[in-house]
């Protein structure tokens, strides 16, 4: 416990142990082994970390919190983009660390019952040996929850094919500010009997309730997947090639995925482990990959629509790759955005959503406003889920400093109200992202969002300050 702890604070803990046990009850200098985000190293600070072992504990701990307005953050595998766990030293988390069973595979009914606590990659690894796929897929993998992936609405790199969290969960348990269970362990595809509930949670930054348990869709495991590295040289080619590759592939194309060329050259060039697939002069690349059941026939259909898209020149080399270890290399190129800090210290990060069809202007616009404002030598680096319309943005320039913040965001993300495109595509809001909401958020929508959170967290306790303020909403 923290020396400077009050005595509200102590009196809340001494009852917290009493419920999870000194176990459960890590200390302040426990916490601050642990990141706060994927981006940020800065250790996290807090009273002390909860770690309860059931949904019961959850409730119990909530309504202690509850009642002595404790401040509380659900913490997951430490891997958002936004700052959406960001902590104060008189914050207390609480981590679903021994929540994490998988608790069912139905194999008749395609879905698996989660504890919130369990990495995604786990999750994968279960429903794979079951013979079943579970489709959301990102870098993070091995540490981001499924508590996380829910309450951020994780996205990925099979979007396009399977859609985000959103249309992942079936069902899902979570605890109210107050600690009432809210059981909505839903398993069917349909169930329309009035609000989907589980909904609020899912991308609701943990600012309305705990998740702590998940029923998940699953699918039929693929039994091929073809992928191959497109070097384009017109953006104009990219809506034709996913326009054809969509309607010739029947369905299975899962990833449609872009990199301009500074991050392919980024990506592909010493201290980056990974040599260049293919000449490093194309504008941009394209990766994509099909996942399907039918190991006779998916390859050739694959290969027949590459080369229709060759015939009507939508790209103008190609690299397919032979061995699952080639497709590792190509995933390997495209997913190792980490360079991009490791190399090039304070990059400022974006994901945007815009249609496929504004981006060329759209990123040549972000570029052109930076260099005007940051010199020749700023960077950008643009990659993403262009097949979702989801570009991801990193911004370097050689004098940067974090109090830059607000006038890089602005030319990033003046020009999505055109657009009528997004902030955040995948990553969300956290503290990072909250004052620009209103840009792609009514004021009508933003209140509405207020209501919401006053009903489910009248005390504020859930992760406060993220997503939005609450001051607005008590204004006359
Ligand atoms: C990606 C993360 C940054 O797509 O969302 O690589
Ligand atoms: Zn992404």
């Amino acid at each position: 416990m923290s020396a400077q702890a009050s005595d509200l604070q102590r009196a809340t803990l001494d009852a917290l142990v009493n419920v999870l046990g000194n176990d459960g009850v890590l200390p302040a200098d426990a916490v601050s082994q642990r990141q706060s985000s994927w981006i940020d190293p800065a250790p996290l600070q807090a009273l002390a970390l909860l770690r309860p072992r059931t949904t019961a504990e959850v409730a119990t701990t909530l309504a202690i919190c509850h009642a002595a307005r404790q401040p509380v953050i659900a913490y997951g595998g430490g891997t958002n983009l936004v700052r959406a766990v960001q902590s104060t030293p008189g914050d207390i988390l609480l981590s679903l660390e021994r929540m994490a069973a998988i608790t069912a595979i139905d194999l008749a009914n395609h879905t698996v019952t989660v504890q919130a606590g369990a990495p995604l990659q786990r999750v994968q690894q279960a429903a794979a040996a079951a013979d079943l796929f579970f489709p959301l897929d990102l870098a993070a993998r091995g540490s981001a929850t499924i508590g996380g992936c829910v309450a951020m609405n994780a996205g990925g790199v099979r979007v396009l094919r399977y859609g985000a969290m959103r249309e992942l969960v079936l069902g899902l348990e979570a605890v109210r500010a107050d600690g009432t269970v809210l059981a909505s362990l839903n398993h069917m595809l349909k169930n329309n009997a009035g609000y989907d509930l589980k909904q609020l949670f899912i991308g609701s930054e943990g600012t309305l309730g705990v998740v702590t348990q998940a029923v998940l869709r699953l699918f039929p495991a693929p039994r091929t997947a073809s992928t191959a590295l497109l070097g384009v040289n017109e953006f104009a080619q990219m809506p034709d090639l996913l326009h054809l590759l969509q309607c010739e592939v029947g369905g299975t194309l899962a990833s449609f995925e872009v990199m301009w060329n500074d991050y392919y050259r980024l990506t592909t060039t010493p201290p980056a482990p990974t040599r260049p697939p293919m000449g490093q002069e194309f504008d941009y690349y394209v990766l994509v990959e099909t996942l399907g059941g039918d190991e006779q026939t998916d390859r050739r259909h694959f290969e027949r629509a590459l080369d229709h898209a060759a015939q009507q020149g939508l790209f103008d080399d190609a690299v397919l790759a032979g061995s699952e270890r080639q497709r590792a290399e190509l995933w390997r190129v495209r997913e190792d955005s980490e360079q991009i800090e490791r190399q090039h210290h304070l990059t400022f990060g974006y994901d945007v959503s815009l249609p496929v069809s504004e981006m060329e202007e759209y990123v040549a616009g972000v570029l052109s406003g930076i260099q005007l404002h940051y010199g020749q030598q700023a960077r950008c680096w643009v990659y993403g889920h262009l097949g979702d319309g989801n570009l991801h943005i990193n911004v370097w320039a050689p004098h940067l400093v974090a109090s830059d913040a607000g006038c890089v965001a602005a030319i990033v993300y003046e020009p999505l109200r055109a657009a009528c495109g997004s902030i955040s595509a995948e990553h969300g809001i956290g503290l990072d992202k909250k004052e620009y909401l209103g840009l792609c958020r009514t004021p009508e929508e933003i209140a509405a969002m207020r209501l919401l959170k006053q009903v489910f967290d009248p005390h504020n306790i859930l992760n406060p300050g993220k997503l939005f303020d609450l001051r607005e909403a008590t204004l006359p």
